[in-house]
């Protein structure tokens, strides 16, 4: 059988089903056996007839044509739902399979050669964090960053050649706005502070909004400094690269401490050159129109607000650069997919983007919005007047770690400083991220920081303890020798045994959907069956032959648990 198991069903029922969807699924009640699939329902619905007779077709057919010794029993439970045990050598099998795959276990498996080796060729871009330059990133980026980069790591896994992109927002109409104010400010070293630091530029911002009350004027000083700065002039050019190189150096702090790395820096000014030639194709192929001096698409054929490509003053806009920057994606990057992780709030735009590209004729099919929720405050009474957005990101992170290392300093005082510190990082960072990652990105999000940070329930501490509790064991038992996989025939070693079997499945769940959560609760559902194991079975004081085997089970659980965490960009320590 060259198979791992899940494929062997699931091919088995697409086949008998003809391609319709079904859901086949690793149960979470026990009892119901080792996996359970709908898929009767389906067959029910297409060949009219009771999903009762159509769950009795399946079985038939499934023990007619699965391999010899494959199955140990299909249940057809009330009212349809098909329960499959598995034999306990196909179980062995396939485990004695994914221990010799070792740490490579959840690559993309080669059913054809049974080796580890067919990875998808494709190119992806995964664009994410873009924070905007002179204003302070804030947690929306911070959701951005998470999932984008979690994504990225887990596309990369399985050997798909990906792009991180860094979309920054370093063009706009805000830089009029600074540069009008900070004129009017000289002398030149004031003028230079308020373009390096992002808290005199937030300052400005305000300062902005207060004075164009009482000097109109200003509102018009801001469009022509910033007319000027788009034609290339020298002073307001230099002002600018001040605003952007200091920015940066904040931006690759916050990247520093949460381990992120892009391939491309590639924001928005860098498609100034490409504007004006885009905007006279658009009206050159009647894609584009004049509209009260602006110039739009209309895009009613596709049920969306028009698209605004210019306004009348001439200044080019978001959606402009992103027209720009999606064809040059397409065209230098030849990506397979392309993915924009943003908040939901940019649905509209990205639905107008898209629709635009394919009236120019790029195949926006391959490009998706990856929506996410906002952040909120944990004080539910604070939600209303004040959304997460405005939260400064780096005292977020400050928060996470300061709060781990009460934690850290209470379980280890006799480490040194310096460790418990490095640990305290790698908990309360990855506090933070597994608190995002572990929830539908759709949904808005809290940061309900005794939860993110407890050792028990569905947190990121708790599954690194998970993993140091495992290597704990594996510390004590000294020899280990090759095994039988004979040896694993209690109840709690197959489900184990099953568990650590759905790892490459999970990771196909998340390149097929672009959700990290199902990984992020697939190593939960895997913390839980492990440390529920060691309280059935015993591991170190088994018999020899019993524990050798154990000892192996429990390192592709640790193997896998890090390797999971680490593809959702969080570290693990080895005591805890
Ligand atoms: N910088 C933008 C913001 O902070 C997000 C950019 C999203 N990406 C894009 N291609 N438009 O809101």
């Amino acid at each position: 059988m060259n198979m791992i198991m899940f494929e062997t069903v699931s091919k088995l029922l697409e086949k008998r089903l003809g391609g319709a969807e079904f859901a086949l699924s690793l149960p979470e009640i026990s009892g119901r056996g080792h996996l359970s699939t709908n898929a009767a329902f389906i067959l029910a619905e297409s060949e009219k007839i009771s999903p009762m007779e159509a769950a009795l077709t399946l079985k038939k057919y499934l023990e007619g044509s699965a391999p010899d010794g494959f199955f140990h029993t299909i249940e057809i439970a009330e009212p349809g739902f098909l329960n499959f045990w598995f034999t306990e050598r196909a179980i062995q099998n396939e485990f004695a399979k994914a221990l010799e795959a070792g740490e490579g276990w959840g690559r993309p498996f080669d059913s054809v050669q049974g080796g580890h080796t067919k990875e998808s060729k494709e190119t992806v871009i995964v664009e994410y964090s873009q924070p905007n330059i002179a204003k302070p990133m804030h947690v929306g980026h911070l959701r951005s960053t998470i999932i984008g980069d979690a994504l990225a790591n887990i596309f990369e896994f399985t050997g798909r050649k990906v792009i991180r992109w860094n979309y920054i927002g370093d063009w706009g109409t805000q830089f009029g706005k600074l540069i009008a104010v900070a004129k009017k400010k000289n002398p030149q070293e004031a003028l230079t502070n308020i373009m390096r630091d992002v808290k005199a530029s937030v300052a400005v911002y305000k300062e902005f909004a207060e004075e164009t009350k009482n000097d109109p004027e200003l509102e018009e000083e801001a469009r022509k400094e910033f007319k000027k700065l788009e034609d290339g002039d020298k002073e307001n050019k230099a002002l600018w690269e001040e605003s952007v190189k200091a920015s940066r150096e904040e931006i690759e702090k916050v990247y520093d401490i949460l381990g992120i790395k892009f391939d491309v820096w590639k924001g928005e000014s860098s498609y100034e050159k490409e504007l004006e030639p885009l905007i006279k194709r658009l009206k050159k192929d009647g894609i584009a129109k004049e509209s009260e001096g602006a110039l739009i698409v209309p895009l009613d054929d596709e049920g969306l607000p028009p698209g605004l490509i210019r306004k009348s003053d001439g200044a080019t806009l978001y959606l402009t650069r992103d027209i720009a920057s999606l064809e040059d994606r397409i065209n230098n990057y030849k990506p397979d997919t392309i993915l924009y992780v943003v908040d939901n709030g940019q649905s509209l735009h990205f639905q107008q983007l898209f629709a635009v590209a394919k009236k120019i004729g790029i195949d926006a099919s391959r490009a998706h919005h990856v929506k996410f929720g906002l952040v909120l405050s944990e004080d539910m009474k604070r939600l209303s007047t004040r959304s997460g957005r405005h939260i400064p990101l780096m005292d977020v992170i400050s928060e996470a770690i300061s709060r781990a290392r009460a934690v850290v300093d209470e379980k280890q005082p006799e480490l040194s400083d310096v460790e418990r510190e490095r640990i305290s990082k790698i908990i309360g960072i990855g506090a933070l991220k597994y608190n995002d990652l572990s929830q539908n990105r759709m949904s808005d999000i809290t940061l309900n920081w005794d939860k993110m940070l407890s050792l028990e329930g569905n947190s990121g501490p708790y599954l690194q303890y998970t993993y140091a509790r495992l290597k704990s064991i594996l510390r004590k038992a000294d020899n280990v020798s090759d095994f039988e996989v004979g040896a694993l025939v209690s109840e709690a070693d197959h489900e184990l045994m099953l568990k650590l079997l759905m790892f490459p499945e999970t990771i196909e769940s998340v390149i097929e959907t672009y959700f990290p959560h199902y990984l992020a609760n697939y190593l939960y559902s895997l913390a839980r069956e492990v440390n529920s194991y060691y309280e059935k079975e015993p591991v170190l004081k088994a018999e020899p032959a019993v524990r050798n085997a154990r000892l192996h089970l429990v390192q592709l659980a640790a193997d896998v648990m890090r390797t999971g965490l680490s593809l959702l960009g969080i570290g693990v320590v080895e005591r805890m």
